[in-house]
């Protein structure tokens, strides 16, 4: 008899809740130290998540914001674009914590000159929809926005932190996909933050993003590197991994033999999102209250090719040939970081040169990252592999002869 369906405990999807967080308890253990430390007035630096597609940012983003919730801190949480416009989102989260620090009418001091900011703000950067309503008595002597954004971020977070402080709460504000955040809003951001770390104020950022994310904030602001306790997530550990699969089966009744586990474990490396796609086939392909090496072989295949459809596909699908080209030569080299030179030399050119923009237009698409200067990385796990398996290796062809080279 096939396993129900109904009790499926695996969650292969963006953001989804797994049945068990494995292997992120230091994780969530540090990140609890430090709302322990802002709640007794003591500094603590903000919080950084980076990572690789798929590898659990978002999840563990959200079970942090939980856990600040959990101890009555305001959570208000954003996941940026990348055409969004950072500084009107700044203002609209930090108003939604305002109002969840107090409806207006009740409005004291430090919470009332967060909103005659907002409003200002609201004003002269003519951000839509923020609305901004003002107990009566305020209204008239908002304080004028600078139009400097650096300035008025920062006025807005040591008001916003001042608030919080206030009605003894913490605030946290959580962004999610932060490399798309614009370098001069984000400089205005941790320039805020900078002061507001220097009054120990109960205010801090909880932020997600792929491993670009360390160098959009260096450009963003040279000292950001200190501004953020920055933890790389990645693959699981084998035990964890195998954890992530056994315990949610053993908690519906269903033992997973440890061969099984194995074979899950090499096919997928750890990396959690292909796990929780390992673990659905596996319980569609079982049979009694038992998974087998048997089912875990035949599950391979299968998830292999639902990846490669679902996961893989989309992300190679409407890509410009040179830029595919440049993917398929960087597979061609393996699975690590790539010296553009070797990169070139894979496509037949003695310089990296004529494919700069080629790789500048991967690297705005998110599917590379420059993890060091003159180096490539994929930011999508086993993207080498689906690549070496789909497309050939090509060799460059320069711009007046291909018709769909580099886009913008
Ligand atoms: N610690 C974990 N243990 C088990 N499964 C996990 C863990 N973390 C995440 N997952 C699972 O992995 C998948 C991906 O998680 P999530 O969406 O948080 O990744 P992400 O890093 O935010 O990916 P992306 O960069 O694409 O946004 C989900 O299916 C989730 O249930
Ligand atoms: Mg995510």
């Amino acid at each position: 008899m096939a396993l129900d369906p109904v009790t499926n405990p695996y969650t292969p999807g963006a953001g989804q809740r797994p049945a068990l967080l494995s292997g992120r308890d230091q994780e969530l253990q540090d990140f609890r130290a430090r709302l322990q430390r802002l709640e007794r007035g003591r500094a603590a630096q903000c919080t950084l998540i980076v990572g690789l597609r798929g590898v659990g940012k978002t999840v563990l983003l959200n079970t942090f914001g939980q856990e600040a919730v959990r101890r009555d801190w305001v959570v208000v949480e954003h996941e940026l674009t990348a055409r969004g416009d950072l500084l009107a989102t700044l203002a609209r989260v930090a108003h939604q914590a305002l109002l969840e620090l107090s409806p207006p009418s009740r409005w004291t001091r430090a919470t009332r000159r967060a909103g005659a900011i907002l409003r200002s703000m609201e004003i002269s950067y003519e951000i839509a929809g923020l609305s901004v309503s003002l107990p009566t008595a305020d209204v008239g002597d908002a304080l004028p926005a600078s139009g400097d954004p650096a300035r008025d971020v920062t006025e807005l977070l040591l008001a916003l932190g001042s608030a919080a402080a206030e009605h003894q709460r913490g605030v946290t504000l959580m962004f999610d996909e932060l490399q798309f955040a614009p370098i001069e809003p984000l400089g205005a951001l941790v320039a805020g933050l900078h002061k507001v770390a220097q009054r120990d104020l109960p205010l801090t950022i909880v932020a997600a993003g792929l491993p670009q994310t360390r160098g959009v904030l260096a450009e963003a602001a040279t000292y950001s590197e200190r501004m953020f306790e920055t933890r790389t997530v990645g693959a699981l550990t084998e035990a964890d991994a195998k954890r992530a699969l056994a315990e949610p089966a053993a908690d519906e009744g269903v033992a997973i033999a440890d061969a099984a586990l194995s074979e899950a474990v090499r096919f997928t490396e750890g990396y959690p999102f292909f796990l929780q796609v390992f673990g659905d086939h596996l319980w569609r392909l079982a049979s009694g209250d038992r998974i087998t090496e048997d089912d875990a072989l035949r599950a391979g295949p299968m998830v292999r090719e639902w990846l490669d459809r679902g996961f893989f596909t989309f992300r190679t699908d409407r890509l410009p040939t040179a830029q595919r080209r440049y993917l398929r030569a960087m597979a061609e080299l393996g699975s690590h970081e790539q010296a553009s030179g070797d990169i070139a030399t894979a496509l037949g050119l003695s310089s990296s040169a004529p494919v700069g923009q080629t790789r500048d237009a991967l690297i705005r698409r998110g599917l590379i990252y420059s993890p060091r200067l003159g180096y490539a990385a994929f930011t999508v796990p086993q993207f080498d592999d689906y690549l070496r398996r789909h497309f050939e290796l090509e060799a460059h062809v320069p711009r007046r002869r291909a018709a769909d080279d580099s886009d913008g």
